[in-house]
């Protein structure tokens, strides 16, 4: 049973980059967190993070090829601009949650369209870096 999780741009510096937004937590923190929950829950675990959006979508790509089963993905700024991203999401047919770390809805008025949210099975949005944790004990249940 194998997940992807995705990070976006960046999303590389967590920890440093607006923390009054995005917490204290890193990038490294998380990985290492769901890396643990996913043994524990029985689930094989790859990430990845880009700040391209080209390579975003071959990791979707690729996820076919590899047999993924579910794609975690915080698709950072790309979210609110990217055809190609959700493109690729309907092309390979993989099911995946969209997570925000911030409550985006609470943000700018340019951050409350997604263009992945209507093909999502869900969204976790403001709940911090506990989102893709939650996201995962989800997944968990859906495989
Ligand atoms: C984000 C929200 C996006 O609007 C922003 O561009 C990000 C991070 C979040 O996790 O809250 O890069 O996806």
């Amino acid at each position: 049973m194998r997940v992807l999780v995705i990070n976006g741009p960046n999303l590389n510096l967590l920890g440093t980059r607006e923390p009054s937004v995005y917490g204290a937590t890193t990038l490294a923190d998380v990985e290492k967190q769901l890396r643990e929950l996913a043994t524990e829950l029985g689930l094989e675990l790859d990430v990845v993070q880009s700040n391209h959006e080209g390579v975003l979508v071959d990791a979707i790509q690729q996820a076919r090829t590899d047999g993924v089963r579910y794609v975690i993905i915080n698709p950072g700024a790309y979210t609110h601009t990217s055809v190609a991203i959700r493109d690729a999401f309907a092309a390979v047919d993989i099911p995946f949650v969209e997570v925000h770390i911030s409550n985006v809805h609470a943000r700018e008025e340019f951050r409350h369209h997604s263009y992945l949210s209507p093909i999502a099975t869900g969204v976790i949005a403001g709940l911090g870096t506990e989102g893709y944790a939650l996201a995962l004990r989800f997944v968990r249940s859906q495989l």
